[in-house]
């Protein structure tokens, strides 16, 4: 079975060929990030129209990379939700449209769901069950994750993502967008010690998170520290340190709390280095096993849509949405 796969839920154009034998043949990923980078965050009808130029021409390629003639193709995945609706809806129309034309099935895939799917298509593997870590821009999920579609969410942030606390963040220290990697390169200068930000709720045994008051520590901190590079430096590896030290306690209890070994880490701060050294580090320590998808995976691509479509249609699952949807529970998938 041949899927193509098609992501369009924020600022990235992803489009990918999957085969259940042959694996990935091809992807091809567009990001809008130069389109939004003077506004200091996604414009949604400037990433919709984007996403419409884009699309068509991304998809010829990746058939062409894939020596895949359309007639070859056997479904069509797109992003369904969660996102922003106007760009889900571009790659929902498409999709469906070409699905329709070449009499082929077309699935809404839920875009967590991508995320925490991804790391499969990397050899070795995890096998199921796992609990997954999801830390993205919109979305810091800990999940148990039993078979495809089978999802019970352990924890979530009470209020900004980890990845939205990194973009927050990296604009009070005066960072470019999107705000991610660039605090973190800037966080390699840092000297770790000199500041010490909280660990927002991991006094409390639940395995839900917050994010938020982060931002306000680092702003107060920034408002009485010197201003020099140096400081600044200092502040971006002390956030770091705070974010990766709470998702780690957090991930160690979820593992705990399910008696799962294996641990998935996936979404956009899941490229974040510090992060991927110490969930290793302490992972091994507890006797399991950290996987995670290659670092051009953890951010929003095409390959993790085609394949989660791949997976669903495999195994005889649709997803229920016949189109988008802004907001989406990933516990909703779950068939009881
Ligand atoms: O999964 P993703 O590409 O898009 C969403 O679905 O949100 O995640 C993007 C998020 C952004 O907040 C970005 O700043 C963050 O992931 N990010 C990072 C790193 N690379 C991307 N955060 C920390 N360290 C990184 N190296
Ligand atoms: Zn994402």
């Amino acid at each position: 079975m041949r899927v193509l796969g098609i992501e369009t839920s924020c600022d990235e154009t992803g489009v990918a060929v999957y085969d259940g034998e042959q694996g990935l043949l091809a992807h091809a990923l567009y990001s809008q990030t130069a389109l939004h980078a003077e506004y200091g965050g996604v414009v949604p009808e400037l990433a919709s129209r984007d996403h419409i130029r884009k699309l068509l021409p991304m998809i010829h390629a990746a058939l062409g990379q894939a020596h895949t003639p359309p007639g070859q193709i056997n479904g069509v995945a797109y992003t369904a939700g969660p996102g922003l609706v106007g760009a889900l809806l571009v790659g929902a129309c498409l999709g469906r449209a070409l699905a329709f034309a070449w009499e082929v099935p077309a699935i809404g895939i839920h875009h967590m769901e991508g995320h925490l799917l991804a790391p499969l298509l990397e050899t070795p593997a995890p096998a199921f069950p796992f609990v997954a870590l999801l830390v993205s821009g919109g979305h810091t999920l800990l999940v148990d994750v039993r078979e495809v579609g089978a999802y019970r969410t352990l924890g979530e942030s009470v209020d900004d993502a980890a990845g939205e606390a990194f973009d927050k963040v990296a604009k009070l220290l005066g960072l470019p967008y999107p705000g991610g990697p660039a605090l973190a390169k800037l966080a390699e200068r840092g000297v770790p010690g000199r500041f010490r930000f909280p660990r927002p709720m991991t006094e409390h045994p639940g395995l839900d998170f917050s994010f938020s008051g982060l931002k306000t520590a680092v702003l107060t901190t920034l408002k009485r520290a010197p201003e020099n590079p140096q400081t600044q430096a200092d502040i971006a590896c002390a956030f770091e340190e705070a974010v990766v030290d709470t998702l780690t306690i957090k991930c160690e209890r979820a593992l705990q709390k399910t008696g799962l070994q294996r641990l998935v880490v996936a979404g956009g701060v899941g490229a974040n280095r510090r992060l991927r050294a110490q969930l290793q580090q302490r992972v091994a320590q507890l006797g399991g096993q950290v996987f995670y998808p290659r670092l051009e995976f953890c951010t929003d691509n095409g390959a993790m849509i085609a394949f989660a479509g791949y997976m669903r249609l495999r195994a005889g699952r649709r997803t229920a949405p016949s189109a988008v949807s802004a907001r989406w529970p990933l516990d909703s998938l779950t068939v009881p």
